[in-house]
């Protein structure tokens, strides 16, 4: 293959160089193209084919259904990882010995105590508020609690402050959850494991001892494994994008939540949830919400289905389906909305509009069934998906970071008016 993309316009040719990764993905490299061609850009709405940096975190292929975290594939972390290992693995790029995996959680631990006076901020949000963006608010305020900004050439400090951000955010995610339901808002308990304190912290009754059941541990486990990371994704740019400005990693997590929130990304969740409810409520009539995905003149869409970059089918919905079955055998729990999303999911797959734009079941079509059984409020879905990418962002956050890469500054194509005389206002 050449090492070179010619492009020609008006008749003058400009050689692009083609860049290779390590797993063969090609690039343009349009770096030279403005100053080449004397300011002609490229317009690509979406992104759809555009690479907004190099990473070395995340490897996806839509095509054949891969997902690896730093080399490792997502199927084998997930069965044999836990969730503690997976963070430090994609924030500093190998995965830990029991001495480093001992320390990173000690060293969270110690910086897990969020000031008191955070419960005043939450305290003036209305109950009905949702609670991503309680939590999206909630981040953007531990800014003012931790006030110096991170020197990102100091190793140390760069530590600590993901450290930190490790800490204190399962406490917002239980705080966020307990102030909704009227529950008094504590901490953490330092004498267990990172994800068993998460769900001590969330379902806590302050009168009754909580007694961990290992089931509900294996399943957060690996759904948070599986949301950790999924390189350029909308919430992830968008932690990157803020970043670049060299806002600080709590305001730039701050927005990612706020990016996440949305119903065509982590917001989905949620919405597939409530949209299993309504075709219940309405006599499990699969085939008319069907026919509503497939109408141009019908806005709805068939939510957990459909992938930006998968185009074959999403490996983590795979791995979430058969823990679904698992988890709700287990916990002795009968959903009759897990066949309704069996059966959709079938029809789907038959149906020749989803086979013909390749839209296969995403990640989130099956974990809000997981959410559900284990408790977890449907409003609070969407922030456990926030708990799990929190890792990716950090590490998204930390390669921009000292990849020293510039601020985030996209072009546009200019199509509003041209320039106008101004009119005094008797005049318009
Ligand atoms: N139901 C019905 N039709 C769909 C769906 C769907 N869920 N998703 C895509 N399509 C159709 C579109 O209407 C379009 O049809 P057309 O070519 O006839 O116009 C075609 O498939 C391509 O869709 P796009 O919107 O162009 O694809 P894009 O890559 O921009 O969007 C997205 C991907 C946002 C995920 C989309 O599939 C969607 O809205 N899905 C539902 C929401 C969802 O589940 N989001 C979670 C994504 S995973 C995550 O963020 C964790």
């Amino acid at each position: 293959m050449s090492d070179k993309a010619i492009l020609e316009i008006n008749g003058s040719k400009h050689e692009f160089p083609l860049v290779r990764g390590t797993e063969n993905e090609t690039a343009i490299n349009i770096k030279t193209l403005r100053s080449d061609t004397g300011g002609i850009t490229t317009i690509d709405p979406g992104y759809k084919n555009t690479g907004a940096c190099e990473s070395s975190i995340t490897f996806l292929d839509g095509e054949k259904g891969i997902l690896r975290y730093r080399g490792y594939s997502i199927e084998e972390l997930a069965e044999k990882a836990d969730f503690l290992e997976v963070v430090y693995l994609l924030i500093f790029g190998n995965l830990p010995t029991q001495e480093q995996l001992d320390k990173f959680h000690t060293d969270i631990k110690a910086k897990s105590i969020v000031d008191d006076d955070v419960k005043k901020i939450l305290d003036a949000f209305p109950k009905t508020a949702h609670p991503m963006g309680v939590l999206s608010s909630l981040t953007s305020a531990l800014t003012a609690f931790n006030p110096t900004s991170v020197n990102v050439d100091s190793e140390e400090d760069m530590y600590n402050t993901v450290v930190k951000i490790l800490g204190k955010f399962p406490v917002l995610v239980a705080w966020t959850m307990r102030k909704k339901q009227g529950l008094p808002l504590d901490y953490g308990d330092n004498s267990l494991g990172y994800v068993e304190n998460v769900l001590k912290m969330m379902f806590r009754k302050p009168n009754e001892e909580y007694v961990q059941n290992e089931i509900l541990v294996n399943a957060l486990d690996k759904l948070l494994i599986l949301h950790a990371d999924h390189e350029q994704n909308c919430s992830t740019s968008t932690v990157r994008i803020v970043g670049s400005s060299h806002a600080g990693l709590f305001a730039s997590l701050s927005a990612g939540i706020s990016a996440l929130w949305g119903p065509l990304h982590g917001g989905a969740n949620q919405a597939v949830l409530e949209m299993l409810e309504a075709i219940k409520a309405d006599d499990g009539d699969t085939k008319k919400y069907m026919a509503k995905a497939k109408d141009k003149n019908d806005s709805f869409r068939l939510m957990g289905f459909g992938h930006r970059v998968y185009k074959n089918f999403d490996p983590r919905a795979r791995i979430i389906k058969k823990a679904a079955d698992e988890v709700l055998g287990d916990l002795g729990v009968e959903d009759p909305i897990l066949d309704i999303a069996k059966g959709l999911e079938k029809e789907a797959l038959e149906d020749q509009y989803f086979v013909d734009r390749k839209l296969y079941p995403n990640v989130d079509f099956y974990s809000g069934i997981i959410y559900r059984a284990m408790g977890i409020p449907t409003e609070m879905f969407t922030v456990m998906f926030a708990l799990g990418r929190l890792p990716g962002w950090i590490a998204q956050w930390r390669e921009m970071r000292l990849r020293k890469e510039p601020i985030g500054r996209p072009r546009q194509m200019y199509i509003g008016e041209t320039l106008r005389e101004f009119k005094s206002i008797n005049k318009r």
